[in-house]
């Protein structure tokens, strides 16, 4: 099995979702959370951006040691200066730097040349390179980037030093096959790739994230960035959880395992929702509030005999506490009657019959029948007789 590194970006771009705003102390708390999840790496914010991220950076940098701790930089001296200041105290301090390297970017938001555009990087990967042993460099927009320009660049940073190299889908642009080209691109066209790990980084606005970055990783990308629930700009960046345990539950198909502790998903999950304020849509794969539960009778009857059948990740694997049988339009008698077990009632076969009348008679008024509801038809049965 090879190991993808899992570097988690929730503090930075997630934060950069619109509305959201952590203060110093919510970033430490979940700085804390995702030490505990086992990501390899936290980007901990932007320190030449503002203050307050400058300070919870450092916060987190001088806190946190069994995870590696990064910051983004401009390639500018003072943004390196200052994300200097920020993460001198981290355990192994590591540098992310950026700098958009397509058309679109290049003559319109940098106002640069393609040459202009190597010098800079070059030229400040080296500058960084005085203080920090670890330097990603990002070529942003890399999708809609012409690849043999990138193959160039990607060369000359390596040679200044860069220790990673990452290429992001900024714009959530492009689909889980061509990403991978480009990866495997790269890597039979750059000379001196083999010094340098390779990063994913996807956004999801075509809804695609989690599948390029598999797609990356089947192409030799050994690092996957992105962030719990997604959360990130516009729709969002690969959401971690889901590519790690998609690696998991097709370990039979893929070579990969990641170092995160699955079963610290949940909580990792409930805490970023609750601090951020964006909370999990209950259809979301591997951590929504439906993910584990069951509505139709046919289902319903299927897990209660055997999980397997409608069930391919187990609740406890990311620490959820169990599946849930919803109790719905679409229900069957069988869930009906484990509820009413549940709720340590005795009634007759015919009771049942005439329960589950009553509770199918709700449903069609009711969107959610809660347990209340069922509790007090049952009770209204039981008390009759
Ligand atoms: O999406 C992106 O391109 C980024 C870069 C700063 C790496 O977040
Ligand atoms: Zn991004």
């Amino acid at each position: 099995m090879s190991r993808i590194k899992i570097y988690d970006t929730t503090l930075r771009d997630g934060e950069q979702s619109p509305g959201v705003n952590l203060n110093k102390l919510e970033k430490l708390e979940i700085a804390k959370q995702l030490e505990r999840l086992g990501v390899d790496i936290m980007e901990a914010g932007f320190p030449a951006s503002s203050e307050g991220d400058f300070k919870a950076v450092k916060l987190i940098a001088d806190t946190i040691k069994d995870t590696s701790v990064t910051a983004l930089a401009r390639t500018t001296k003072s943004d390196i200066d200052t994300a200097w200041e920020a993460l001198k105290g981290a355990a192994e301090p590591r540098l992310h730097l950026f700098l958009a390297t397509s058309p679109i970017h290049m003559k319109y938001k940098l106002l640069m040349t393609p040459e202009q555009v190597v010098e800079q990087s070059v030229n400040m990967v080296k500058y960084a390179k005085q203080k920090f042993p670890q330097i990603e460099w990002s070529a942003e927009d890399a999708t809609r980037s012409d690849w043999d320009f990138l193959a160039q660049i990607i060369e000359k940073v390596i040679d200044a030093g860069a220790t990673v190299i990452n290429l992001p889908d900024t714009t959530g642009y492009s689909t889980p096959a061509e990403y991978g080209r480009m990866f495997h691109f790269i890597r039979e066209t750059v000379p001196n790739i083999d010094k340098v790990s390779l990063s994913c980084h996807c956004h999801n606005d075509l809804g695609m994230a989690v599948a390029n970055s598999i797609s990356a990783v089947e192409n030799g990308v050994t690092q996957v960035e992105g962030t719990i629930n997604g959360i990130g700009e516009r729709a969002g960046n690969a959401a971690l959880e889901e590519v790690a345990v998609a690696l998991k539950i097709r370990s039979d198909f893929y070579p990969y395992e990641t170092g995160l502790k699955l079963n610290e998903i949940k909580r990792s999950s409930d805490l970023i929702a609750k601090l951020t304020g964006m909370y999990v849509q209950a259809n979301k794969a591997v951590i929504g509030r439906n993910a584990y539960a069951h509505e139709s009778g046919i289902h319903q009857d299927g897990v209660l005999k055997n999980t397997e059948t409608y069930e391919i990740i187990t609740p406890e694997l990311v620490g959820v506490s169990s599946n849930t049988l919803f109790l719905g339009k679409h229900s069957g008698r069988h869930a009906f009657k484990d509820k009413v077990l549940e709720f340590g009632i005795e009634l007759t076969d015919e009771q049942i019959k005439d329960a589950f009348k009553q509770f199918k008679q709700l449903t069609d008024h009711k969107k959610e029948v809660t347990d209340d509801d069922i509790y007090t038809i049952i009770m209204e049965i039981k008390t009759e007789a």
